[in-house]
């Protein structure tokens, strides 16, 4: 039986720490296994597509990623295609290092609204890498190399940065923090530029 852990919110200082590379013969530790388990419980309850261990009190580098159909059923078709979001298999990612494939340029990047389990409630435009490539350990200790673009590329950068004490505010543009609920009521066919455009102050 796995058990759902409370998730740690911003303020909290181990959210800031660099988290501590784990040994691969860490993995096969009972504690280990077990925190493995409850992060994945815990990311499915909350619901969310991505969970750091520091967001569960623990300064480990691992974190669990899954994008299931049924959290795609929200998006029409039009925005899962813009947001390019398709659905991830759940799997584990230990030490992870994360290149980001591609340059600045507009054709490289995309700004959309994220949100994060440990900002409860808020949401925010960050500007991301379309493609990025990763290199980490599964949760058996072997390696793994994987590439990715669109959403899924998102939700990695999300998560490393996790691992080094950055959070999304820290990459959002201010003027498009906003609620969940506000988000829902106000914003939610528009893009963060669209609603950068409807806010600009009067001159
Ligand atoms: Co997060």
């Amino acid at each position: 039986m796995s058990s759902l852990l409370d998730i740690v919110q911003v303020g909290d200082p181990v959210l800031r720490q660099r988290a501590r590379p784990l040994a691969p013969a860490d993995l096969h530790r009972a504690d280990l296994v077990r925190l493995i388990d409850d992060m994945q419980a815990t990311m499915r309850a909350a619901p969310g597509v991505g969970l750091a261990a520091p967001q569960v009190g623990h300064s480990l580098q691992l974190v669990v990623i899954e994008d299931p159909p049924s959290l795609q059923a929200r998006l029409t078709p039009a925005q899962l295609a813009e947001r390019q979001r398709r659905p991830i298999d759940l799997h584990v990612l230990v030490n992870p290092t994360l290149t980001l494939l591609g340059g600045a340029g507009a054709d490289d990047v995309f700004e959309a609204f994220e949100g994060c389990l440990s900002l409860q409630g808020l949401v925010m435009g960050v500007t991301r890498s379309l493609q990025v490539r990763v290199e980490a350990l599964d949760q058996h200790g072997a390696e793994v190399v994987l590439e990715a673009s669109g959403w899924y590329a998102r939700i990695l950068q999300h998560e490393v940065d996790h691992l080094h004490g950055v959070l999304c505010c820290d990459r959002m543009d201010p003027r498009t923090l906003t609620t969940v609920a506000q988000h829902e009521r106000l914003w939610k066919l528009a893009s963060p530029a669209e609603m950068r455009r409807a806010l600009e102050t009067p001159r």
